[in-house]
This record gives C-alpha cells, sequence and structure tokens, in this order.
C-alpha cells in the first residue's frame, strides 16, 4: 500500500482555503524581503519549514491573465495526466516524487543559428518570469484555471534565431527508465513528443511555465519545465521538457502516433469539432457541478484566431 509521506501533504489539504492564501501571501512576502537582502543571483528562496517548498523573485503579472477564480491547489496538483507514471488521474502524484530533476538541461536545436544547452537556472535568470492564470481545457472534458509561472516561449525562441527552414517546433519530454513505471503501460510511445507550428510557438500567449500558484513546478504537474498553450487541450502541453527542436516538417506527436484518427496535429479546442468518441461542446470545470459552454479556442479567439485563418478546422484538428 502507498502511504503518503508527510512532506507530500501540501498546506492546502490541511488549512482552511482562505487561511492558507493569506498565509501564502504573508511568506511570500517575508520571502522576497529575506531574498532582497540575500547574495546577488539568488533565484528562488525558502518560504517556509517545509522541504523543498520555493517561491520566485521578480515575477511580474500578466495582461493576459483571465479574472476567473483558479482550481484549487489541490485538485491541481492531484488530479494529472502524466502517463508516464500511470494512466490513473493520482498516478503522477503518487509516482513523479521519483523524477530526477537536478541536474537539468533544456537543449535547443535544430534549425536554428544558435543552439545551446541551457542550465535551468541559467535559462531563468535570462528569462522574464510572469505569471500567468489561464484556462486550461482538457480533451477529456474537463477545465481547471492554472495561475503558471513561466516566461513566453517566444524570448527563448528569438534567442535561438531560427533560420529560414524552421517551421515547426518539437518538443521532447524526459525520460527516465528507472523513474517512470507508466512507461511499459501499452499506451503512448515515448518519449513524449508535442509540436507547434513555428508561429504558434511564437505567440505571446504560449510560454514555458516552471511554476504554479507562485512556487515550483511540483514534479506531477511537468517539473522543471513546461509547455502551456492555453487554446489548444491540455495534452499540447509536454511536461519535464528536455529537448526544443526546430524542424522543416510537422513533427508525429506522441498521441497522433497513438490515434491519428482522435488526435490531430493542430488540437485547437473548438466546441465545433468532436472528438470522434464524444461532444466536445462543453466541459466541467473542477470544483463545479454544472457544465459550462466550452469556448471556441478556450476563450482566447481573440487573440489567437488569425492564426488559422482560411484554413478548414474540421479537417485540421
Ligand atoms: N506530458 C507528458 N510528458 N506526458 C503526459 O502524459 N499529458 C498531457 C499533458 N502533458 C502528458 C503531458 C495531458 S493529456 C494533459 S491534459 C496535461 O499534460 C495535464 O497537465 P496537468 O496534469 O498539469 O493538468
Amino acid at each position: 500500500m502507498l502511504i503518503k509521506r508527510a512532506t507530500d501533504i501540501q498546506p492546502s489539504e490541511i488549512t482552511d482555503r482562505g487561511v492558507y492564501l493569506q498565509r501564502r501571501a504573508f511568506i511570500r512576502a517575508a520571502g522576497l524581503a529575506v531574498l532582497s537582502a540575500s547574495a546577488a543571483g539568488a533565484l528562488y528562496t525558502n518560504r517556509s519549514a517545509r522541504a523543498g517548498e520555493k517561491v520566485f523573485a521578480g515575477v511580474s503579472k500578466s495582461p493576459f491573465s483571465t479574472t476567473e477564480e483558479p482550481t484549487s491547489y489541490k485538485d491541481a496538483t492531484n488530479y494529472n495526466n502524466y502517463y508516464e507514471f500511470g494512466t490513473d488521474k493520482d498516478s503522477p502524484a503518487r509516482y513523479a516524487g521519483k523524477l530526477k530533476i537536478k541536474p537539468w538541461t533544456l537543449m535547443v536545436e535544430g534549425e536554428v543559428k544558435k543552439p545551446r544547452i541551457w542550465a535551468i537556472e541559467d535559462l531563468l535568470k535570462t528569462m522574464a518570469l510572469q505569471e500567468r492564470i489561464y484556462r486550461m481545457r482538457c480533451v477529456e472534458g474537463w477545465s481547471m484555471v492554472i495561475p503558471w509561472v513561466g516566461f513566453a516561449l517566444g524570448d527563448l525562441i528569438r534567442q535561438a534565431e531560427p533560420t529560414g527552414k524552421a517551421k515547426f517546433v518539437e518538443f521532447v519530454s524526459v525520460y527516465q527508465s528507472d523513474n517512470m513505471p507508466g512507461l511499459r503501460l501499452p499506451v503512448l510511445s515515448y518519449p513524449y513528443i508535442e509540436g507547434l507550428r513555428l508561429d504558434e510557438a511564437m505567440h505571446p500567449l504560449s510560454i514555458l511555465a516552471v511554476g504554479m500558484y507562485g512556487e515550483v513546478l511540483p514534479k506531477q504537474n511537468g517539473a522543471p519545465i513546461r509547455l502551456v498553450v492555453p487554446w489548444k487541450y491540455g495534452f499540447k502541453g509536454g511536461k519535464s521538457i528536455v529537448r526544443i527542436r526546430f524542424v522543416e516538417r510537422m513533427p508525429q506527436t506522441a498521441w497522433m502516433k497513438a490515434s491519428p484518427s482522435e488526435y490531430g496535429f493542430y488540437s485547437n479546442v473548438n466546441p465545433a469539432v468532436d472528438h470522434p468518441r464524444w461532444s466536445q461542446a462543453k466541459e466541467r470545470r473542477i470544483g463545479e457541478f454544472m457544465k459550462r459552454k466550452t469556448l471556441m479556442f478556450n476563450g482566447y479567439a481573440d487573440q489567437v484566431a488569425g492564426l488559422y485563418a482560411g484554413m478548414d478546422l474540421k479537417k485540421n484538428f
């Protein structure tokens, strides 16, 4: 039987949410004060006695954030998809603790003038971190609102200077055979691969997230760095990314390989295009009882519809 270790229990599980949030704000303020007085260059600071718990310094607010109420931290970190750790919703929270995330490098390669292997610490020192509160819609029909901490993917891409041949960007998740009990299940082929068209990747809404709820990403949510593309179904957001490759041809993603008739490359949230086995017209926001209507491009149509002008979105699903 699996027994939850004390260090795995989130404060939100044992404290009233309002008290919890107030305390977080206080502890964060205290933590930032410590940071400003600490050695230059330190990026994170311990903010409480809980082992490994860290917050970010210098995070600005993003105008792209929704004002909708964020999903509870408990739900966001216990109801997950990370098939490398198993297919049950609670498998990632149970098993991702074994994921080894130190040291971590991110390789940027392919059709770029400046390929580079980034140590994650150096990357974070370079990029402007923002809190982005995004609506997230899973292809399975549930949705959440997550306050991510991350930076614009476009900022990293501009540093890499894609060549004229770069048309798509491929994202490769980590593969740790010793630490990932889900790898042997016959669902997907690994490493988990996702992809975007270069203009989608450059869109200001596309981010690489390194935290959520003001803290570093929990492993089950894709630590230490994951893709977040809020107008697409959640599976486009590859977790624990180790490689970003610029390519000329459309990448074959893990889900396209597994079931091409069900999962297309674009995977834009679209209530008018059903999954072959279920409707996509409505969604259940985790924490709510009644279903709500799913919005075109997950409510981000004003910002992203132009990317698909003239395309048949039923064919390019
Ligand atoms: N990334 C990897 N490497 N492996 C996965 O199984 N699942 C995807 C996506 N990224 C997945 C992944 C799916 S199906 C979804 S809905 C989201 O992660 C879930 O993210 P969350 O658990 O943080 O809500």
